[in-house]
């Protein structure tokens, strides 16, 4: 059969699962059935808005939805939601949770929440005939945005401003429109988007009429409106902060822990190859908060990295410092998110995940999913300056390794118990259930 198709969207979902099953999965139809048709839930009301959230869903595809308790945030206790696969994330977050829990805890703040926009343009006249252009139909472009933008108004948001920029410096015959917005509780996107397309049309009306631009036969040519993802501006900082000798681990003195740890990010603030991976622990709190909230990681991600370039090196999100015997340790990231609109008010577990955060509205989400990246970063470096990683990484590998050799309740006690006091690698777990069977079977 051929594997290309036309009419899929058009099919009903046991149409598109048979066209699937019996086109890529021959001889082992049934399986494939039974794995995809297993992910649906029976709830067919709950499953219809799941198939509804994109085009041509076959099944369901399951996060674990895990808790990281404790978590002392400006002075108020959280159990922080996090959606993600990665075996130790959880663990990791809640221990940096209970170990600032015991020192004062997590402070955080907002410090900007502004958010850009760029209509992209091509004109090939003269700069200062656009400039005086631009400045005639600026009113024209906030009046004829006035439909898309007067509710966001009403609650104290809207467009902030609208800049023209010469980009011909580097694209011959390249302009933007640079607006600035305020979205408050809404991520934005599609607030932003209406907007740019609004004045893109504003834009393109007026050049044609434009006294300036057709005696000299100048054309303002549209390439393209859409909001930016790069948000400098809507940053928020968390920090943690206690004495030196508070931060003993062990045998290992306050000062001596502080000391590799800072060092450990000062290597992630001039080594990128450190600094990617520094950088994608945070992620890991970052973005497991994000998806439990229903918010866009991809542009959160997108976001976040471009910032970690923005003085042009690819460099550390957190840094730290030691001051009068103070540890301080701290990340600013910038967090485009919304509290409402988009899944967050469709998702049931992401309704769920709002109660259980006590109906943050975007700020305070936003402090939140920041502290979710400092405690993870704090847990890596933590682990990585004493330890080593892999003590901490293999404990809660231990399991997938378990389930991937199908070990049963028994063995999974018998097994976990051996591992306490034993060095965990992939060969150790696989010997281990090898020999625990074979003593079984021998009994
Ligand atoms: C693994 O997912 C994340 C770490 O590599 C982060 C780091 O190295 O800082 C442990």
């Amino acid at each position: 059969m051929s594997k290309s198709i036309s009419g899929f969207s058009k099919m009903s979902k046991s149409q598109k699962i048979d066209w699937i099953v019996e086109t890529f999965f021959k001889n082992y139809e049934e399986t494939a059935n039974q794995i995809l048709k297993q992910y649906l839930n029976s709830d067919t009301k709950l499953q219809q808005l799941h198939d509804e959230f994109i085009e041509n869903t076959i099944t369901n595809y399951y996060l674990p939805f895990g808790i990281a308790p404790n978590f002392l945030i400006n002075n108020k206790l959280y159990a922080i939601p996090m959606a993600i696969e990665e075996s130790s994330v959880v663990a990791a977050a809640s221990n940096a949770a209970k170990f600032w829990l015991d020192r004062g805890g997590f402070k955080a703040e907002v410090i900007s929440t502004t958010k850009v926009g760029q209509v992209h343009f091509n004109y090939n006249g003269d700069f200062k005939t656009l400039e005086t252009f631009f400045q005639d139909i600026k009113p024209k472009l906030l009046l004829d945005a006035k439909p898309i933008t007067k509710n966001m108004e009403k609650r104290g948001g809207g467009i902030i401003n609208i800049e023209l920029r010469n980009k011909t410096k580097d694209l011959e015959n390249y302009y933007q429109l640079h607006a600035t917005f305020e979205t408050l509780d809404a991520m934005g996107a599609n607030f932003i988007n209406s907007c740019l397309e609004q004045f893109a049309k504003t834009l393109k009306h007026e050049a044609k009429h434009y006294n300036g631009f057709t005696k000299n036969n100048s054309i303002v040519d549209i390439i393209m409106s859409i909001l930016s993802n790069y948000v400098p501006e809507c940053v928020v900082r968390a920090e943690v902060s206690c004495e030196v000798d508070n931060l003993s681990q062990g045998n290992i003195s306050g000062e001596e822990f502080v000391s590799k740890f800072i060092q450990a990010v000062k290597i992630a603030e001039i080594e990128t190859y450190r600094a990617v991976t520094h950088n994608k622990g945070i992620m890991n709190g970052v973005d497991a908060v994000i998806l439990a909230t229903g918010n866009d990681f991809r542009a959160i991600e997108a976001g976040v990295h471009a910032y970690a370039s923005k003085d042009g090196t690819y460099s550390s999100l957190t840094h730290a410092t030691i001051e009068d015997g103070i540890f301080k340790f701290w990340i600013e990231i910038p967090l485009a998110i919304g509290t409402v609109g988009g899944l967050t008010n469709l998702h049931p577990l992401v309704r769920l995940a709002f109660r259980l955060l006590g109906k943050p509205n975007a700020k305070e989400l936003m402090e939140i999913v920041a502290v979710a990246g400092l405690a993870q970063n704090f847990a890596a470096l933590r682990s990585l300056t004493t330890t080593g990683i892999q003590q901490g990484h293999m404990k809660m590998h231990l399991m997938n390794i378990l389930n991937q050799f199908g070990a049963n309740a028994v063995e999974k006690e018998k097994l976990v118990t051996f591992f306490k006091s034993n060095p965990i690698s992939h060969n150790a777990v696989v010997e281990a259930i090898e020999n625990l069977r074979k003593n079984n079977k021998s009994d």
